[in-house]
């Protein structure tokens, strides 16, 4: 099975990305074929500044290959090394009615909350059926805000089979609804947009300034403790594997403790599962050349899958003559 995950190089990578979608999508190389590439052009849309975005690309494809993204099993590049993407973006925009972009909720939503409604932004969708197509793309694992997005990028792939033959794929979208929501700091969904994150690879101190922060309920060192609504704990058990969530569980039972101790085990515990992707981002952030090395060889991968699809597309609609 082809499964194809586009990553937005958005900034620092926190906890409930790396249980949201980074593990299982790491997991998934195991089983199969993994096509996953950082979307630095759909990125545009909201990073309107060279610098950053290229600092941004960097970040994200450093992060992934420490996180486990494993370049030898799965196809790992830049969107914008394969331009045939933008080639197919164009030709599909044909099989693309307004109607269809008009009623996109993240469209609706973006511009709702005041970001200039440009033709980008509006026309993100079509940009995400090319990634999808291009590559044969069997099933998009994705969140629930993106799912309409795979959904348009198969609308789109149907069209353009009614007019010229079993061309493309048509992609399923995969949403996990066994991996749980995260909570922040604040028991909110931990998100970079509620300022509620603790970082894969923050530094050690901020680190303990954050967890420092996670708001729990006041109660007296020495008396027992609820640990299910605690978020200390919630967070804690996403690391602990079952033994050890029911010592925390006794340690809450107990008494004697107050919540500033448990804020001081789960950073130690944080601190100390992230230690050996620490040390493999440490490799890469002194080896940029090898990640860039990395990112070409990936591409020139990705672009023999994209070289058969759009050759077929151009042939069929009469672009190579
Ligand atoms: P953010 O909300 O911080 O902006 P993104 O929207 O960039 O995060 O999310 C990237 C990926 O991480 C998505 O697949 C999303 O489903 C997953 N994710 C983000 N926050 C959480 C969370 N709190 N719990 C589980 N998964 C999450
Ligand atoms: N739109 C996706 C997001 O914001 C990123 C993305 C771009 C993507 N192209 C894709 C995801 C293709 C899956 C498939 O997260």
């Amino acid at each position: 099975m082809r499964l194809l995950t586009g990553i937005q190089p958005s900034g620092d990578l926190h906890i409930g990305n790396f249980f949201g979608s980074i593990r299982p999508m790491i997991s998934e190389q195991n089983e199969n074929e993994v096509f996953a590439f950082i979307a630095n052009y759909h990125a545009m849309t909201t990073v309107p500044d060279g610098e950053r975005l290229s600092q941004l690309t960097m970040q994200a494809a450093t992060d992934f290959l420490a996180l486990g993204m494993d370049p030898e099993r799965s196809t790992f590049w830049v969107q914008s090394d394969v331009k045939e993407v933008l080639e197919l973006y164009w030709i599909l925009s044909s099989f693309t009615p307004m109607g269809l972009l008009e009623r996109a909720h993240s469209f609706k939503d973006k511009t709702a909350k005041g970001i200039a409604a440009n033709h980008s932004l509006f026309s993100y969708p079509v940009l995400m059926a090319a990634d999808i197509l291009l590559y044969g793309s069997e099933i998009v694992p994705v969140g629930k805000d993106q799912i309409q997005h795979v959904e348009i990028a198969r609308d789109i792939a149907i069209k353009f089979n009614n007019a010229y033959g079993d061309i493309f794929t048509l992609p399923n979208y995969r949403v996990d609804e066994n991996v749980a929501t995260v909570p922040g700091i604040d028991g909110q969904k931990m998100s970079k947009s509620y300022g509620n994150t603790i970082n894969i690879f923050g530094e050690e101190k901020k680190q303990l300034k954050v967890i420092k922060k996670i708001v729990t309920e006041t109660v007296p060192v020495e008396e027992p403790k609820e640990f299910k609504d605690c978020n200390i704990y919630n967070i804690s058990k996403l690391f602990l594997d079952e033994n050890k969530q029911i010592a925390l569980q006794e340690r809450y039972r107990q008494g004697g403790e107050g919540h500033g101790h448990f804020k001081l085990y789960l950073a130690e515990v944080i601190w100390e599962y992230y230690r050996p992707y620490r040390e493999k981002r440490a490799y890469y952030e002194n080896h940029q050349d090898e990640v860039r090395e990395i990112l070409r060889n990936g591409a020139t991968k990705a672009r023999q899958t994209a070289l058969e699809v759009i050759e077929k597309v151009r042939s069929a609609t009469g672009i190579s003559y």
